[in-house]
């Protein structure tokens, strides 16, 4: 098999926002208490922050912390979350039928997320509650002090205000699980309103709508109409969300599943600018696409999981090397997208559909770890758009998928480009990336990641990123062989 990238740097999609590489965090199962909050565990600190967690997502280069959920922010009271611990209400949440002890709340998560150098991005109940609560809560974080609910923040122990810049108005209104969910007519009204008051507080919010929960609903699309005909002017950025599985078991067609994450990102692009056509607006929509992932492995269990337990093992899914395919796949495809997708949240981050998994004995690493960690390490600058030509496959729900999905990102602060490429087929494919008007100094570093069975884990932490010995670079071109079903990372020092 062959494939090959042309990289030209006068061709270029867009800059890549650090946004692009944030995750979610949400009350749920294992991932707040256990997994980032954990007193008295010999990692954790004296907040209780788990040190080994605070280093790995330190090492995911993680931007923003979407916060408090997630399916949990609309049945949640933030302000069971503040104030003296021993005060705090035990609650039920119906979202997880779980128990939430509010143990960690908004002072603890604020702090959490200097420890970790990540920035929050917060999310509004607008399903059990709504215009009242929000803009209490914004007032809390980000008014300086001498009303009622900035000098409660001050009581409790943050003089200077939080000032919290992004936040979320509600998670998934549009399905019929949520808490409140509404249809696009009254979530559209409550979100302008809501959006309007919260900026009476803080005129300087960047505010994000939400958007459709999934592809297959049956409002996709029309919901997005409705939603931003009555927010457009409100908002800067629409949420959409998408998870995959390969529950059917067909390695081929789950990793051809990024064509309709490439299609679901333009449609809901297309969807905007229609908005924006019928408004005769100046102003471009972008996508906060605050919620991906690979998704499957744990509704069975999840199923059987009693109700009303604290910290109950949920979501727990234990990610195998396709799935690692799947996630680099899909991290390529964002990319393609980043003249519009500002804002994308891996979910979740820790033990819940996470990167990132916590034991008694300590933290591990998931398989999806490793691509994650190198795009967001390597993938800052500016995205280039992808001249590609490689082998096809047909799949059962997929015609022509190339067997190679490849991007390069100029880093021109380091002088570098870098290339992502996979290889989606069981042979291995010969590979190569011509460099136009860059001239192409030296590989600096060529890694890959294979040789797994595609169904093995990493709870033994077998997995690692290795050296790729067999790069050559002459007349401005990388040749090597991508092996079979691998994720690989290029970088090459450029003189432009
Ligand atoms: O991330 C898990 C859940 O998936 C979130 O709570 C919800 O928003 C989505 O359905």
């Amino acid at each position: 098999m062959k494939g090959k990238l042309t990289v030209d740097p006068t061709n270029q999609i867009s800059k890549i926002d650090d946004r692009v590489f944030s995750a979610l965090i949400e009350h749920l199962g294992r991932a707040v208490y256990d997994g980032l909050y954990n007193p008295g565990h010999p990692q954790s600190d004296e907040n209780g922050f788990r040190q080994d967690v605070v280093q790995a997502v330190k090492d995911l280069n993680i931007d923003l912390i979407r916060y408090p959920g997630g399916n949990f922010v609309s049945g949640y009271n933030w302000e069971d979350g503040i104030g003296p611990k021993n005060q705090r209400p035990t609650r039920l949440d119906l979202a997880w039928r779980s128990i939430e002890t509010n143990q960690f709340g908004l002072h603890e998560f604020m702090k959490w997320t200097k420890q970790t150098g990540t920035r929050p991005d917060m999310a509004v109940n607008l399903g059990s509650r709504g215009i009242d609560a929000a803009r209490n809560l914004v007032e809390y974080c980000n008014y300086p002090g001498g009303t009622y609910w900035s000098d409660l923040r001050q009581k409790n122990g943050a003089k200077e205000p939080f000032n919290i810049k992004t936040w979320c108005l509600g998670n998934e209104m549009d399905g019929d699980w949520q808490i409140g969910h509404k249809d696009a007519e009254e979530y559209g009204k409550l979100a302008h309103e809501t959006a309007k008051v919260m900026r009476l507080v803080d005129p300087d919010l960047d505010l994000v709508v939400s958007g459709s929960s999934t592809r297959e609903m049956a409002t996709f699309g029309s919901w997005e109409e409705t939603v931003l005909d009555h927010t457009y002017d409100d908002v800067q950025y629409l949420s959409l969300h998408r998870y995959y599985d390969n529950e059917e078991n067909d390695l081929h067609n789950f990793l051809a599943k990024s064509i309709d994450f490439d299609e679901f990102i333009s449609g809901i692009v297309a969807v905007c600018d229609a908005v924006k056509a019928r408004k005769h607006s100046d102003k471009t929509l972008n996508l906060a696409l605050d919620e991906w992932n690979v998704w499957y492995h744990s509704h069975k269990q999840d199923d059987e999981t009693a109700p009303w337990q604290n910290a109950p093992h949920l979501l727990e899914d234990h990610y195998n090397f396709e799935d690692a395919l799947m996630v680099g796949t899909m991290l390529i495809t964002l990319l393609k997208h980043a003249d519009r997708v500002k804002i994308a949240c891996l979910a979740q981050l820790v033990n819940v559909i996470a990167p990132i998994m916590t034991d008694d004995k300590g933290i591990w690493l998931q398989s999806i770890f490793f691509p994650f960690m190198q795009v967001s390490k390597y993938g800052r600058g500016i995205a280039l758009t992808p001249k590609q030509t490689a082998d096809t496959y047909d799949s059962k729900d997929f015609k022509d998928v190339p067997y190679l999905d490849s991007l390069a990102v100029y880093n021109e602060a380091h002088h570098e480009i870098v290339v992502f490429a996979e290889n989606k087929g069981e042979e291995s494919l010969d590979f190569s990336t011509e460099l136009r008007e860059f001239s192409a100094q030296a590989i600096i570093e060529a890694t890959q990641f294979c040789g797994y069975d595609i169904k093995q884990t990493n709870e033994d932490q077998a997995m690692a990123i290795h050296a790729n010995d067999h790069v050559s670079l002459t007349d401005n071109t990388l040749r090597t062989t991508l092996q079979p079903l691998s994720w690989n990372m290029f970088r090459i020092q450029v003189k432009d």
